[in-house]
């Protein structure tokens, strides 16, 4: 799998698949683009598929710089340059939906259509941005292994953690392998990122809304908010999932993620 030397840095990214504008997977937070796997593998049959490794994440270089929603975004932007590729299909879960909206924002003539899947348009409020300054702290005096027992609750569902051990190796591993000054920095970013709800009205592109039912992050009412401010917009409610649908529930991910693409 390729790198792609861009902005100063080396950006780790998976590509599969061929014709059609290909969908660019954004990954959330602390993760990496391992949990778009089951994605990669399944869509490539039918189109081209991009998944990155955002910087400082899994395989991409960490550079000593203030990281922003908007510096993933002429990232991702910078990426699909090197790729020659004009217009894309935009996939971005929950920290990949704020970067997702930013990109949108910055290069609204490059999307061609958005998945917008566990995330959220508004901003933090008060306690939330506390809670991200002090993962911050807590990150940088080397509490990993909290860290990580703790976002494993966050991300999924109970019954994944008590049924699918292999999905919650697979998830600690990644956070585990984030490293601590990137988990700081970027939930410092995640803290000043803009509130995209005004943008929601402006959004003209196909655009879907995925949730799982059980989503303790992003829940299932503020999906369908979003979904019923945005003019194009279909919402899929994901069974048997938290937070992490594409991994926890991915046959029926996917199911709809190919239906959407093939109305386009
Ligand atoms: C994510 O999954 O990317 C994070 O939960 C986003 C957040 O903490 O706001």
């Amino acid at each position: 799998m390729p790198f792609a030397f861009i902005n100063g840095f080396n950006m780790f990214y998976k590509e599969q698949g061929t014709n059609n504008v290909p969908v660019l997977f954004i990954h959330g937070f602390p993760l990496s683009s391992d949990i778009w796997d089951e994605q990669l593998n399944t869509l490539s049959n039918k189109t081209k598929v991009i998944a990155p490794d955002l910087r400082g994440f899994g395989k991409s270089e960490f550079t000593d710089v203030l990281y922003s929603m908007e510096l993933f975004a002429y990232d991702l932007k910078s990426l699909l340059d090197s790729l020659n590729i004009k217009k894309v299909i935009l996939a971005g879960l929950s920290m990949g939906g704020y970067i997702a909206f930013s990109f949108y924002r910055l290069f609204q003539t490059s999307v061609y259509a958005m998945m917008l899947i566990d995330t959220r348009a508004g901003a933090d409020n008060e306690v939330g941005k506390k809670n991200r300054i002090l993962l911050a702290q807590r990150a940088r005096m080397g509490e990993k292994e909290k860290i990580v027992n703790e976002w494993v609750e966050k991300l999924l569902s109970s019954q994944t953690i008590k049924t699918k051990h292999d999905i919650v190796s697979k998830i600690r591993q990644i956070i585990f392998d984030t490293q601590s000054e990137t988990i700081a920095r970027v939930s410092l970013a995640m803290m000043e990122r803009h509130d995209s709800t005004s943008l929601l009205k402006d959004i003209t592109c196909p655009t879907l809304v995925m949730v799982g039912e059980e989503d303790k992050l992003t829940p299932v009412e503020e999906a369908r908010l979003m979904a019923s401010q945005i003019r194009n917009a279909k919402l899929e409610i994901i069974k048997h999932a938290s937070h992490l649908t594409c991994i926890e529930s991915p046959e029926q991910v996917n199911k709809a993620l190919i239906k959407f693409l093939s109305d386009l």
